[in-house]
Order: structure tokens, then C-alpha cells, then sequence
């Protein structure tokens, strides 16, 4: 409800405009993500939405073009739940495309039932946090080969959640696994990730500019796994709650779009509705962590992807 009453630094109107600029938007077929894909087509981005549904994701990309009159909106099949799906994204995108200059982070899954992914990693910590860290990594070579450009990692107030560590070595076993917490988990892991990312980034001198946010209590599919919500429980929360996939969609695009975030150097940080600044909290404000998650997913993704020789910074 706080999400209506905040701050409005940014508007649909504010996007400017993105002729000569390709982005890759996970998770688009829906939600917050489809908004940003349509309002990113509207100002004459080259889009890729990079969904795992190939039918669902090709209506969509016709209902954009038709809307916008944007042709360039294309489709490569990523799933996020297998590794080798992310590669195979990777080689497509690379086959197709020698630039890139915004990378919108924002497909998720919420307090899903306990499940593996196909290589074996707890869904949602795999989804939210390891295979978008692995995108990321295959990318990062393009997009610093497109500077100025810019990674969005799309949180979540949940990593509020209070919880001390990420006990990242029993995050895959079913005995420990709580949904909501590891829901907050992978939330906390997209702004350590962003964290640590943006350190190395800086070292280099490197003009990749990347940032976190959280959308907003927002009207979506999200909610699907959440237990004991009923249809009319579901349409209460969506309608009296949540703000709409629209105004969900303004933090990230101001991070992924504005001029300001190279005009006011705006690197490492984590925004919250709408386009406003904040601290994160808890596990995603500590010193040591970025580095232990990075190291952590590194050896993990050694372990499973044959032929990951490591992130290339
Ligand atoms: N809605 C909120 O209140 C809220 C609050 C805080 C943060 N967020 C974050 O905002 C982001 C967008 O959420 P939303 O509200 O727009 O949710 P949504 O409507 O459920 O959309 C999520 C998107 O992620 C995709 N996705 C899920 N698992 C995938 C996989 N294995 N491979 C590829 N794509 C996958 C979905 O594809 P399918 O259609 O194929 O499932 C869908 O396109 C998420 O990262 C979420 O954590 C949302």
C-alpha cells in the first residue's frame, strides 16, 4: 500500500529515447518484465526477450511490434532452470548481435514448492540468483565491448527478511529448505552479486554500470506459490496492495534507461519505488559476503557447467 504514497523521481514519458540500443530482458513474456520490454520497443530499443515459453513469448513479441511499430523485437529461448539452456541463449545472442547495451536481470520465481533444478540446484536460489549470475558472466565481454552500458539485477524488499547467514553450502538440501526464506535468500544473493560485480567493474575501469532495485508490492503471476491464497484472497491482495505491472516496471527502467545513471555515476546501488535510493538491509549490507558469494558461485558453477573456465573479471 506504502507504494502508491512514495516518491515519483521517474515516469513512462521519462524513458528517453533508445534508437541504436539492444537489451536483453529475462523473464518478459509477463509481468513487470513485459512492460519494460513494450515501453523499452516504444522508444526504438532493439528488445530480446529472453523467455523460456517460446509460444507465450512469441505472441507477446507480436502484440509489442504491432503496438509499437518497433520491428526489431526479437526472441531467444532461456530457461533458467538448466545451465545449458543459458549457454545455448549465450551462443544465439552472440550469433545474432555484436552489442549489448542494457541487461534488465528481472525473471523470478517466488516461494516455489521445494525443487531441484536440472543441475541439481534448489529452484529458486538456481532461477533468481545462479543462472542470471551465469548470463551475466557469458554477456559481460559484450557489454563491455558496448560501454557506456548497463545490468540491472531486479531484488526484492524481501531480502529484508530477517535471516544471519546464506548458509550457502546447505542451500540445495531439502531438509533445510524454507520457501520464504530462501525466497529472501535469492533476493539478498541479486545485490551482493551487483555489489561485488560493481567492485570489479570499478577496479578495471570499466563503464558497466550496475545496479539492483526492488519493483514494488506489485499485481502479477508471482504470487502463484504463495500458500492459503485463495482466488478471492489473490484478487483482494492484488487489487488492494499492489501497485500495477506499470508503475512496478519505473524503478528498473530508470536504472536500465535514464541518463542519470551515467550523468550521477549511479553504480552498485540498490533502488526502490519509484527511482528512489535506499540502503540495503541485513545478509545484503555486510562486508564480507559479496566475496564469499562470488567465490561460492564460481566453484558452483565449475562443478556443473563443463567448460566454465571462470568469470572473466
Ligand atoms: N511482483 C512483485 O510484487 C515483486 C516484488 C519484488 C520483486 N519482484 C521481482 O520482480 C521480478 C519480476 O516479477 P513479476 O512480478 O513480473 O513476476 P511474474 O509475472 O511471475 O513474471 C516472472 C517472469 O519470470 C519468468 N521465469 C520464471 N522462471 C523462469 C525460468 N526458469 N526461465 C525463464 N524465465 C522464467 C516467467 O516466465 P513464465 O511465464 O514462463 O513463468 C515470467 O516471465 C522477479 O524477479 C521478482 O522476484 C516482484
Amino acid at each position: 500500500m506504502l507504494d502508491y504514497f512514495a516518491k515519483r523521481n521517474f515516469s513512462i514519458e521519462q524513458i528517453p529515447d533508445l534508437s541504436g540500443k539492444i537489451a536483453i530482458i529475462t523473464g518478459s513474456s509477463t509481468g513487470i518484465g513485459k512492460v519494460c520490454a513494450l515501453e523499452m520497443a516504444r522508444k526504438g530499443c532493439t528488445v530480446i526477450l529472453a523467455c523460456r515459453n517460446q509460444e507465450k513469448t512469441k505472441t507477446v513479441v507480436e502484440e509489442i511490434k504491432a503496438e509499437t511499430g518497433n520491428q526489431n523485437v526479437d526472441f531467444i529461448q532461456l530457461d533458467l532452470l538448466k545451465l545449458d539452456s543459458v549457454t545455448k541463449f549465450a551462443q544465439e545472442f552472440k550469433s545474432r548481435y555484436t552489442h549489448l547495451h542494457i541487461l534488465l536481470n528481472n525473471a523470478g520465481v517466488m516461494m516455489s514448492p521445494f525443487a531441484l533444478s536440472e543441475d541439481g540446484i534448489e529452484s529458486q536460489f538456481a532461477t533468481n540468483h545462479v543462472a542470471h549470475y551465469y548470463l551475466t558472466m557469458l554477456l559481460l565481454p559484450v557489454l563491455e565491448g558496448s560501454t557506456p552500458s548497463r545490468i540491472v539485477n531486479v531484488s526484492s524488499m524481501a531480502h529484508n527478511i530477517h535471516f544471519k547467514k546464506l548458509n550457502l553450502e546447505t542451500i540445495s538440501d531439502p531438509k533445510k529448505y524454507n520457501r520464504t526464506i530462501h525466497y529472501a535468500k535469492s533476493k539478498t544473493c541479486n545485490i551482493l552479486f551487483t555489489r561485488e560485480l560493481t567492485k570489479r567493474l570499478e577496479a578495471k575501469g570499466s563503464n558497466v554500470f550496475v545496479n539492483a532495485n526492488h519493483p514494488g508490492i506489485v499485481a502479477s503471476d508471482l504470487s502463484r506459490h504463495i500458500v492459503g491464497i485463495n482466488s478471492l484472497g489473490s484478487y483482494l491482495y492484488n487489487k488492494l496492495l499492489c501497485i500495477s505491472a506499470e508503475d512496478g516496471a519505473l524503478t528498473q527502467l530508470y536504472l536500465a534507461t535514464s541518463p542519470d545513471v551515467e550523468n550521477e555515476k549511479i553504480k552498485g546501488k540498490y533502488y526502490v519505488p519509484f527511482a528512489n535510493v535506499q540502503l540495503p538491509k541485513g545478509v545484503a549490507s555486510q562486508d564480507d559476503t559479496p566475496l564469499e558469494l562470488w567465490n561460492f558461485t564460481e566453484n558452483l558453477l565449475k562443478e556443473k557447467v563443463n567448460g566454465y573456465e571462470g568469470a572473466p573479471i
